[in-house]
This record gives structure tokens, sequence and C-alpha cells, in this order.
């Protein structure tokens, strides 16, 4: 084991932080989920380009040490952290472990997540609970423990990142859209619950079509391959997005002008909305 990756610990049974009274460091330090692929990795290398030190977590330990390399070559420093978000104890020995080791944590963005697709009734009790627990079990978890150490602290950002089908519905996605409604929720939540103190501030980022692994990653294709439905952007336009979210988390979630169209047709013209979506979700998106 190197000096880079954190043991996974138990649970504490108290689930009050050890907050070290210590010089803190120079660097913000940042935890960033999702970081061995996709948007969650273009956010460390962001991050890290300004300074920061990233802690990285995703479940694949390779990958993330690939990006904690990056990290360091782009002007930060990193260390990885494997976890599987779905797991809250395992979320919660990652947390004390950033706060142990340098005594702060000035910001999380949580960007795991993964999809599947089919039609409702033939997606697998397994999947559709495996979609659930990571994109909304995750998102909690994560909020859960993070909140712990930044309302003691009494400062830092907590970014989730939902997605535009967390405010609208297409066909074929059920699983996903559900868990991504309730990430929308969850940060809705957690803004009311924590505007006592001014200093611990939450963002949602709601990216719209991305170009990431995630489309070839999904646990079921649904008989079709998928891709990103175009306009698609880069990962690294949503990273610049959450990172003007740490700095500012009162700007606007979404991140394409598209994402207003489509979200202003599901709620302005819903019927209408209803008898396109599938046909032209299918043509930009499934193959
Ligand atoms: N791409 C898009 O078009 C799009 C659009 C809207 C929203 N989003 C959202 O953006 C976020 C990032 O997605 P992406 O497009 O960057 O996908 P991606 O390239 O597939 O990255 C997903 C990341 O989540 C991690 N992950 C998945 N399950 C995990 C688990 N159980 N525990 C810990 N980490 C886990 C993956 O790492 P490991 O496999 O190593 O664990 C990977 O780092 C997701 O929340 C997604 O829903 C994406």
């Amino acid at each position: 084991m190197t000096q880079q990756d954190h043991p996974q610990h138990p649970p504490r049974d108290d689930q009050e932080v050890d907050v070290p009274e210590r010089p803190v460091p120079t660097a913000p330090v940042t935890l960033v989920t999702g970081a061995s692929s996709g948007i969650g990795r273009a956010t460390a290398l962001a991050l890290a380009a300004r300074g920061h030190h990233v802690v990285l977590v995703a479940r694949r330990r390779e990958q993330l040490r690939e990006v904690a390399d990056a990290c360091r070559s782009a002007g930060g420093t990193a260390d990885v952290a494997p976890c599987d978000v779905a797991d809250d104890g395992a979320v919660a020995a990652v947390v004390d472990d950033v706060v142990h080791r340098h005594g702060r944590l000035d910001a999380v963005a949580h960007c795991a997540g993964l999809v599947t697709y089919g039609r409702f009734e033939e997606t697998s009790p397994d999947d559709f609970a495996t979609v659930v627990d990571v994109n909304l079990g995750g998102s909690a978890h994560v909020s859960r423990h993070a909140l712990r150490v930044l309302r003691r602290q009494r400062h830092g950002t907590l970014v989730l990142v939902g997605s535009l089908l967390g405010h609208v519905a297409v066909p074929e996605m059920t699983a996903y859209v559900v868990s991504k409604w309730g990430v929308r929720a969850l940060a809705r939540q957690l803004k009311i619950e924590n505007a006592d103190l001014p200093g611990v501030r939450i963002a949602y980022v709601s990216p719209g079509s991305v170009e990431t692994p995630i489309y070839e990653r999904a646990l079921d294709d649904g008989g079709r391959r998928s891709v990103a439905p175009p306009p698609a952007v880069s990962a690294e336009v949503v990273a610049a997005k959450i990172v003007r979210h740490l700095d500012a988390p009162r700007l606007g979630s979404q991140t394409a002008l598209t994402n207003y169209a489509l979200i202003g047709a599901f709620t302005a013209v819903p019927a209408l909305y209803d008898r396109l979506v599938g046909p032209g979700f299918r043509l930009l998106s499934r193959r």
C-alpha cells in the first residue's frame, strides 16, 4: 500500500468527527467522487490546476492512481481513496480519514454515478436498486458525512451533480430519472436545512448531454447501444461549471441552453413533449 492509498476503516460508532486543532494546509482540501472517469476526473484535474489538494474517490484504484499522477502534473496534490459511495460506512471512513490527515475539508464535488437502459418492467430489480443506491443513496451518504464536517467547521461547499434528467422524463431510463429527481430534491432540501450557516454552501449542477464513458458502461444497454445525444459538451465544460459553483454556489445549475429548452417544453407543453420525447430520444441517443 502506498502513502497515497487510504485504508478502509470500519465506520465509527459515534458520528462526531474529530477535527484536530493544528495548522491547516494553505491549499484547499477538496474531495471529488467519481474521480476515475469523465466529469469527476475533469473536475479533479481542474481543481488540481488551481492548486487544490484533491482526494479522489471511486471504486477503481488503478484509474484513481492515474488521475492522481495527472493532478500532480497539473500543479496540485492528490490522495486516492477507493470507495463505493453506495456504502455509507465506507463514505464515513473516507471523510473521517480526510479530516484526520488534513485537519479540514473545504469542499466536496460529488460526481459519482451510473446508468441503466431499458423499459421499466424489463429492468432487473438489481439494476434498478443499484442505480438508485449509487446515484441517490451515494449522494445522501456523501452529503451526510460531508455536512457533519462542514457544519462543524462552519465552512465549506458541497456540490451535487444531478442531471437534466432530474428535471424531465425520458423513456427507457426510469431508474436513472427517478434517482436524479431524487438528487435534485436532496440538493434543494439541503439548501434549506443549511441556510442557518452562511459559510456552509450547497450547490447543484445539472449537466445535459456530456461525452463521457457513462454510456458504454451502462449496467444494461436495454438492447441498443447508447451514445451522448447531440449537442453534447465535454467533461471539461461541466468541470468548469462545477469549479465555478465552488466559488459561487448560487449560479444557475444547467450546463447548456438546450437544458432550458427541454425543461421549458416538459413544463409548458407536456402532452406535446410526451409525444415527441420517445422518438426523439431514440433517434439521437440509441443505436
Ligand atoms: N455523461 C452525461 O451525459 C451525463 C449527463 C448528466 C449527468 N451526468 C452525471 O454526471 C456524473 C458523472 O458521470 P460521467 O458522465 O462522468 O460518467 P463516467 O465517466 O462513467 O464516470 C462515473 C464515475 O462514477 C464512479 N462510480 C460509479 N459507481 C460508483 C460507486 N458505486 N462508488 C463510487 N464511484 C462510483 C465511476 O468510477 P468507478 O467505476 O471506478 O467506481 C466513475 O468515476 C454522474 O452522476 C452522471 O449521472 C452525466
